[in-house]
């Protein structure tokens, strides 16, 4: 069986997250993996249905994600979360409960994403319309030390993309891919 792993992004809303990781999805595929995408706005529809964004309601949908990241890497599986996930001590929480866990933070000043606004919500939140919402009026603790950082500011997709599989390859998830054939 293939070593299972997860890669677990974390970031403010709009900062890349679900876009990285439906590109990292196809790559690893290429390169024989299993792969899942756990991503904030599905789970939400689905397995967090009627969660809010209370500190306590943020805990038990980054739990549950973290419970089925666990059950599927042990089986080979590889996982890629993408949901805000501000709190600290919870992906930490998720970290142990893995193991092999790779986390990364897609990185990008809230200036530029209440500039892009791509759902609306930022406007919402700043205009006091939505409460809660992290990075206006909620927290986000950012990772000390995540295995990649991606500045989506300033890097293509391409670029991060690349970063992120660097990352699994020198942590000896992926085998690197031989020069010939990029
Ligand atoms: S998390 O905090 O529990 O990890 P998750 O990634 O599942 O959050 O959901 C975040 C998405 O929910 C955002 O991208 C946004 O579309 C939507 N959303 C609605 N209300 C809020 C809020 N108060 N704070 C953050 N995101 C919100």
């Amino acid at each position: 069986m293939e070593r299972g792993f997860t890669v677990w992004f974390t970031g403010l809303s709009g900062a890349g997250k679900s876009t990285i990781a439906e590109r990292l999805a196809p790559v690893l595929k290429e390169r024989g993996c299993n792969v899942e995408i756990l991503d904030g706005d599905i789970v939400r529809t689905h397995l967090s249905k009627g969660l809010g964004f209370s500190k306590e309601d943020r805990d038990i949908n980054i739990r549950r994600i973290a419970f089925v990241a666990h059950l599927l890497s042990r089986n080979g599986v590889a996982v890629i979360t993408a949901a805000i996930s501000p709190y600290r001590d919870v992906r930490a929480e998720a970290r142990e409960m893995i193991g092999d866990f790779v986390e990364v933070y897609a990185k990008c000043p809230i200036d530029t994403l209440a500039e892009r606004d791509v759902k609306g919500l930022y406007k919402k939140a700043l205009a006091g319309e939505i409460q809660n919402f992290t990075g206006v009026s909620d927290p986000y603790e950012e990772p000390l030390t995540p295995e990649v950082v991606v500045n989506t500011d300033t890097e293509t997709v391409d670029e991060s993309l690349a970063k992120v599989v660097a990352a699994l390859e020198e942590h000896g998830y992926l085998t690197p891919a031989s020069r010939a054939v990029r």
